[in-house]
C-alpha cells in the first residue's frame, strides 16, 4: 500500500502539499422532521410502496416544511453548527464556508453569506458551489486543496438541498426518489501529514446534462423535446439513462481511484457514496467485491437528498464507529452535468 503524504526523508525539500496534512475535525447534519413514506405517495399518484421498494430501496423521505421555517438556510446551518461543535471550534475559526447545494435560497447573496452571517462565521470567506449530487465531495476536494496550499486553515463544507423545492409532485418517475438533508464537516490542517486525501477524482462530462436538468424556460430545454408536459422549475430526469451511467461509472471511479493511490479495493475500510438507488449501489458493490458492511447504505430512510446524502451519510457512520482513526475511507459521488467525483481520506 502507498501513501502519497508519508514523511520524506530528512533533509529532502518537500513540496507544499506534502507540509500539512488535512483532518476531518467535526461532522454534523440536520434533517427536517416531515416523513413522506411510500404510502403517502401511494395515496394521491399511481406508484406502491413494493415498486419504489423494489426499483430503489427507498421506504420514505424527509420533506421540509416551509411554514415551520425549514430550507436550505435552517438546515444547513444547524448541520455546520453542529459539525463546530463537534469540532470544538467557535463560528469565527473558520476562514472559509462551502455550500455544496443545487437548491440554495438565492443567487445573490449566495446562500452560504448567509449561513455564515447566522453562524457568526465573521472571518469566513463564502461561497455556493453546485455539481448536484457530486457537489459534497467535489467541495472536500477544494477543501484539502486549499488547506495544503497553507492559505487557508479550519474550512467548513456543507452538503444540503432541497429537492422537494424542485422536484415534480405530478412526475412518479422522480418524485419517489428524492428528499431534503443537509450534512456538513470541517476540515483542518494538522501537522499530522499522514492524514488527508491520497488520491481524488473530479469529472464532468457536460454533453449529458439533458439526463438531469432544473429547465426554467423554454430555451433550458434540448433541442427537439416535446414541451407539452414540461412544468418550468422542476427537475427532468431521464432516468434509464442515468442508472446506465451511474452503474457503469461507480465502479470505474472506485478503481481507478485505488489504482491512482497504489492500494488495493480491500484495503478502503468504508466506502462513503451518493445515495442514488440501492440496486445501483449493490450492483456496484457486488461487482468489486465489496462486502456489505463496507459500504454505508441509509437510502431506505432520507431517499436521495442530492448533495445533502454524503455528509448524511458521513455523520451517521462517524457516531456508529464505522471507521476509525488511520483507515482509509472513500467518498464517491455522481449526478447532474453529468458529474462524478471521488475523494480517498486518510482519516
Ligand atoms: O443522483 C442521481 C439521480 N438519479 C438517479 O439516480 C436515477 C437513476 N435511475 C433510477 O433510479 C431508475 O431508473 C428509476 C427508479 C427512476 C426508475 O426505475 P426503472 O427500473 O429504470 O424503471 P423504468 O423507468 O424502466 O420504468 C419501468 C416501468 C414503466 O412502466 P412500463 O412502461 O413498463 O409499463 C414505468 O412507467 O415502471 C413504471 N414506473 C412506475 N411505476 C410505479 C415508473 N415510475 C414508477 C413509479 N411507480 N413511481
Amino acid at each position: 500500500m502507498s501513501n502519497a503524504t508519508t514523511a520524506a526523508d530528512p533533509g529532502t525539500i518537500m513540496p507544499a502539499t506534502a507540509r500539512v496534512g488535512v483532518e476531518i475535525v467535526g461532522v454534523g447534519s440536520a434533517l427536517p422532521e416531515g416523513v413522506l413514506t411510500n404510502n403517502d405517495l401511494s395515496a394521491y399518484m399511481d406508484t406502491s410502496d413494493e415498486w419504489i421498494t423494489q426499483r430503489t430501496g427507498i421506504r420514505q423521505r424527509r420533506y421540509c416544511d416551509p411554514d415551520k421555517g425549514e430550507g436550505v438556510l435552517s438546515l444547513g446551518r444547524t448541520a455546520m453548527r453542529r459539525a463546530l461543535e463537534d469540532a470544538g471550534l467557535d463560528p469565527s475559526e473558520l476562514d472559509l464556508l462551502i455550500l455544496a447545494s443545487v437548491t440554495g435560497e438565492t443567487r445573490c447573496p449566495s446562500t452560504s453569506c448567509k449561513i455564515a452571517a447566522e453562524l457568526g462565521a465573521v472571518n469566513a470567506g463564502a461561497f455556493d458551489l453546485m455539481a448536484a449530487c457530486s457537489g459534497f465531495v467535489y467541495s472536500m476536494n477544494i477543501a484539502s486543496a486549499l488547506i495544503r496550499t497553507g492559505e487557508h486553515r479550519t474550512i467548513g463544507v456543507i452538503g444540503c438541498d432541497v429537492m422537494s423545492n424542485i422536484v415534480d409532485i405530478a412526475d412518479r418517475n422522480n418524485v419517489v426518489l428524492f428528499g431534503d438533508a443537509a450534512g456538513a464537516a470541517v476540515f483542518r490542517a494538522t501537522d499530522d501529514t499522514s492524514k488527508g486525501i491520497i488520491a481524488s477524482q473530479m469529472c464532468a462530462d457536460g454533453r449529458g446534462w439533458a439526463d438531469l436538468h432544473l429547465p426554467y424556460a423554454e430555451r433550458d430545454m434540448p433541442e427537439g423535446a416535446d414541451l407539452c408536459d414540461i412544468r418550468y422549475g422542476r427537475l427532468q430526469m431521464r432516468g434509464r439513462e442515468v442508472f446506465k451511467f451511474a452503474v457503469s461509472t461507480f465502479p470505474r471511479l472506485i478503481e481507478s481511484t485505488c489504482v491512482q493511490a497504489g492500494i488495493g479495493v480491500d484495503d478502503v475500510a468504508l466506502f462513503i457514496s451518493h445515495q442514488s438507488n440501492l440496486r445501483i449501489l449493490d450492483a456496484s458493490r457486488e461487482r468489486l467485491g465489496i462486502p456489505e458492511e463496507k459500504l454505508y447504505v441509509n437510502i431506505q430512510d432520507y431517499g436521495n437528498s442530492s448533495a445533502g446524502s454524503v455528509p448524511l451519510c458521513l455523520d451517521e457512520a462517524r457516531a456508529k464507529g464505522l471507521y476509525h482513526a488511520g483507515d482509509l475511507v472513500m467518498f464517491v459521488a455522481f449526478g447532474g452535468g453529468l458529474t462524478w467525483t471521488s475523494s480517498l481520506w486518510r482519516v
